[in-house]
């Protein structure tokens, strides 16, 4: 499953995209209000982190037909290529339709804000990349978020439609892992539930003590030192 990390804080996105095996970066609208400032450049900014080749997607801000079309393309000329950009737009009626018309001039849609298997399978049949439910949303308003995305699996799967989830709205580490055995094809995740992946005590205790037997053995002596 890949991951993507699901943030716009170009401090985070420098660090995961150094540390971490992170596929791109998602944004949507919310997480552009909160840094401000000039938003296109910052856009450009966060292409430059994550280089030419990674996804990075990015929701459209109009809601009618014609301009979600004019704003898509836009989106893709100025961060990247048909490629690596995923444009996002929501699974409304007029987003089905701006997904259709998109979809089959060559752009790679993200239908965005999926809270059911009916708004999936629609998006896959209108064409779209990928389709991203809402895990934690729906967990909140007490759905199965995780149940869901199984059940989107299973529909795609049943089809062979080329349509991936990018399951998205993580709180735990654990919805993550639920998500990852449905065989989703990809999760967007916080900076701070990536880090909750790879964080444990007992790992941390474990590089200690290599680290103090060594020492004791050896002294400050690196074994690349002695070769
Ligand atoms: C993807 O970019 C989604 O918009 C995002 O994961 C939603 O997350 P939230 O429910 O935490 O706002």
């Amino acid at each position: 499953m890949k991951l993507i990390l699901d943030t716009a804080n170009l401090s985070d996105i420098r660090y995961f995209n150094d540390y971490y095996p992170i596929d791109g970066v998602t944004t949507n609208p919310t997480i552009l209000s909160r840094e401000g400032g000039d938003i296109v450049a910052h856009l450009h900014e966060i292409r430059k982190i994550i280089g030419p080749k990674k996804e990075l997607h990015i929701q459209v801000t109009e809601t009618e037909y014609e301009k979600i079309l004019e704003e898509a393309k836009a989106i893709v000329k100025a961060f990247g290529t048909k490629e690596t950009v995923c444009v996002k737009i929501p699974a409304n009626d007029v987003g089905l339709r701006a997904t259709k018309t998109l979809a089959s001039e060559g752009y790679r849609i993200t239908v965005t804000a999926v809270l059911s298997a009916g708004q999936a399978l629609l998006a896959a049949n209108a064409g779209a990349a990928y389709v991203a439910p809402y895990v934690s949303r729906l967990e909140n308003i007490g759905a199965d978020g995780v149940g869901t995305v199984a059940e989107i699996q299973e529909i795609f799967d049943a089809s062979g439609t080329d349509t991936k989830i990018l399951a998205a709205s993580f709180k735990t580490a654990r919805e993550v892992l639920d998500v990852a055995l449905t065989g989703a094809g990809a999760a967007t995740v916080s900076a701070d539930v990536m880090k909750r992946l790879l964080a444990h005590t007992t790992t941390d205790t474990s590089i200690a003590g290599f680290a103090a037997d060594w020492e004791k053995a050896f002294g400050k002596k690196t074994l690349g030192s002695m070769l």
